[in-house]
């Protein structure tokens, strides 16, 4: 059986905008997140407090924070790679901070300029600095389903992660096939390692659509009893560290499809819809939803 009730997070004003290689004025990131806001999801991530070398785009991220208009309800979440991340997180009013590492050595490297090892003791006195505030600790595992640089990655070495970040006290743990080439049983069985170590209901699906599986990944996952996904409006993204990576699965596709299977979201899907259509105008970039495109045609 589904879970009744699934949580939507949308990853478009970071995952989705981080890419871009022009700079996206302020007051469309604002006015892209008090939309999604609007359209109620529970958590929006919004911002990251990563180095302004390595993700140009994201450098306005205090002042996105400062300039939105919180809806009670949502959960403003952030990236943080370390403690200059958070504290520039914590004095932005985040809600939620996401440590990210990865399955595989060689992609650590490239993302984030250290080991795995090495990043799990960065996020030590974060986990501590989140658990002082209050604020909620999110873990993020990429390229779980492969590797651009490694190619396979053992569901093992997914789980060995995901064990590390449980021990620094995350309260939800994100598995995310960054260059989209997972399929369902091998995404099943991916979080059916994780889950032995961490509760599967704490676990996220994180799907780029790259290979057009994303969908069919979560269908999957939803099977499992995993009730937390993540995407992106209007399919926006891409990795700036894995070449050819495309978004984040379209949120407004995924929406859909819960409300076919019956599954509670508490997003209004039109609401969405229209908050893609102005950001894919704003930033002009194709809609990538089909679903979004579909139902602006009515
Ligand atoms: P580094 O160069 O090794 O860091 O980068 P460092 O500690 O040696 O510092 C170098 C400079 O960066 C210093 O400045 C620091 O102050 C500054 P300088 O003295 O040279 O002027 N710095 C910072 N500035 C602002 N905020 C900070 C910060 N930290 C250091 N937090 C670091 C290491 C981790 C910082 C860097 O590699 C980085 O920022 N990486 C982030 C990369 C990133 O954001 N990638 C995209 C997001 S992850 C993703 O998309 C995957 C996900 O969607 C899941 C999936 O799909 O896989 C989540
Ligand atoms: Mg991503």
């Amino acid at each position: 059986t589904l879970p009744r009730f699934v949580e939507v997070v949308e990853v478009g004003p970071r995952d989705g905008l981080q890419n871009e290689a022009r700079p996206v004025p302020l007051d469309i990131k604002v006015d892209l997140i008090d939309r999604l806001s609007a359209a109620g999801f529970a958590n929006v991530e919004a911002a990251a407090f990563v180095s302004p070398k390595w993700v140009p785009q994201m450098a306005d991220s205090a002042a996105v924070m400062a300039q939105i208009r919180r809806r009670p309800g949502t959960v403003y979440s952030a990236l943080v790679p370390n403690m200059k991340g958070m504290e520039a997180a914590l004095a932005a009013g985040v809600g939620e901070v996401v440590v990210f590492s990865a399955a595989s050595e060689a992609f650590a490297q490239k993302n984030i300029n250290c080991s795995i090892a090495e990043s799990i003791e960065r996020f030590r006195p974060v986990a501590e600095a989140a658990r002082a505030a209050g604020v909620k600790l999110r873990g993020s595992i990429s390229v779980a389903l492969g590797c651009p640089y490694q190619g396979e990655v053992a569901p093992s070495a997914v789980a060995e992660v995901v064990r590390r970040m449980a021990d620094l006290g995350c309260d939800s743990i994100d598995i995310a096939d960054t260059i989209g080439v997972g399929t369902p049983v091998r995404v099943q069985a991916v979080f059916e390692a994780s889950a032995a170590v961490f509760p599967m209901h704490r676990l996220a699906g994180h799907f780029h659509d790259t290979y057009g599986q994303a969908l069919a990944n979560i269908y999957a996952a939803l099977q499992l009893g995993v009730a937390s996904f993540h995407a992106s409006v209007a399919g926006l993204g891409g990795c700036p560290y894995a070449r050819g990576a495309t978004g984040n699965v379209a949120t407004e596709d995924v929406l859909y499809l819960l409300q076919g299977l019956g599954v509670e979201t508490g997003v209004d899907l039109r609401a969405v819809v229209e908050a893609g259509d102005f950001i894919t105008r704003a930033i002009d970039r194709p809609n990538n939803s089909r679903a979004g495109k579909a139902l602006l045609s009515k």
